[in-house]
């Protein structure tokens, strides 16, 4: 049985095979590069993105020439990135399927990045776990950054059962029904407590303006902790 938080896959499938075009559109968030470079990476660094969903980011990273592989859960999400790939000349290899809650990869990262990811997991337990992947899979001197919908003062939790339920949404101009899929808007300290729990150390907790689709976003920035 799907778990509630590949419910996104649904929502891929129909508006890729009906429209043709990205659910989030194509422009990545130069916050991520931004991140990269405050932090010091260069193109030798390795780059892990959890949840790349249409691959934006990973496709423009990959582009300059950075080290990244990015994964998601959803097959119909690495389908996409592969194809976009491809069709810019750049390697598809980088990008595969994976549900980070369930599954480990040998390898430790200098960067790990996740974009509007944590916020789907209804369940403490889920964001644990996905919190608890990434310290596992950063290198000790390792950088994580975390970015999830929300202000840190609005909270808000889905129905995890409804994930899967058809529900109307903008896209451009029109209406359509999409997969409902889920939602968690967590405050600032919830936010900070669910970190340190996993044994993340937050170097900066900032506010983002410029993630496209959210008005808001918390961005995150952790290493583990010594
Ligand atoms: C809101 S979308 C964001 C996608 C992309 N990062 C972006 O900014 O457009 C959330 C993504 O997280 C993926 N996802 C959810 N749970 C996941 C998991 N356990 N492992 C990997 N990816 C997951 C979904 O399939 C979806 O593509």
């Amino acid at each position: 049985m799907k778990k509630y938080y590949e419910a996104y896959d649904e929502r891929y499938k129909k508006v890729h095979s009906e429209k043709g075009l990205p659910w989030a559109g194509e422009a990545h968030s130069p916050t991520i590069e931004k991140l990269l470079q405050k932090y010091g990476a260069n193109k030798k660094s390795s780059i892990l993105e959890i949840g790349c969903g249409e691959g934006q980011n990973a496709i423009y990273l990959l582009s300059k020439g950075y080290n990244v592989i990015a994964s998601d859960v959803s097959p119909e999400a690495i389908k996409w990135c592969k194809e976009k790939a491809l069709a810019k000349g750049i390697n598809e290899e980088p990008f595969f399927v994976m549900d980070i809650l369930s599954n480990k990869l040998t390898k430790k990262f200098d960067f790990i990045y996740s974009v509007a990811v944590l916020h789907m997991l209804v369940e403490d337990k889920d964001r644990q776990k996905f919190l608890k992947f990434i310290f596992e899979h950063l290198k000790l001197d390792g950088k994580a950054f975390i970015v999830v919908m929300g202000d840190g003062v609005i909270t808000r939790k889905t129905d995890k059962t409804k994930a899967f339920e058809l529900a109307e949404r903008q896209f451009g101009n029109e209406t359509i029904q999409v997969a409902t899929t889920s939602c968690r808007m967590v405050t600032k300290d919830e936010f900070v407590k669910e970190i340190e729990s996993a044994n993340l150390k937050i170097l900066n907790l900032g506010l983002d303006f410029t993630i496209a689709g959210f008005d808001v976003s918390m961005v995150a920035e952790v290493e583990r902790n010594k």
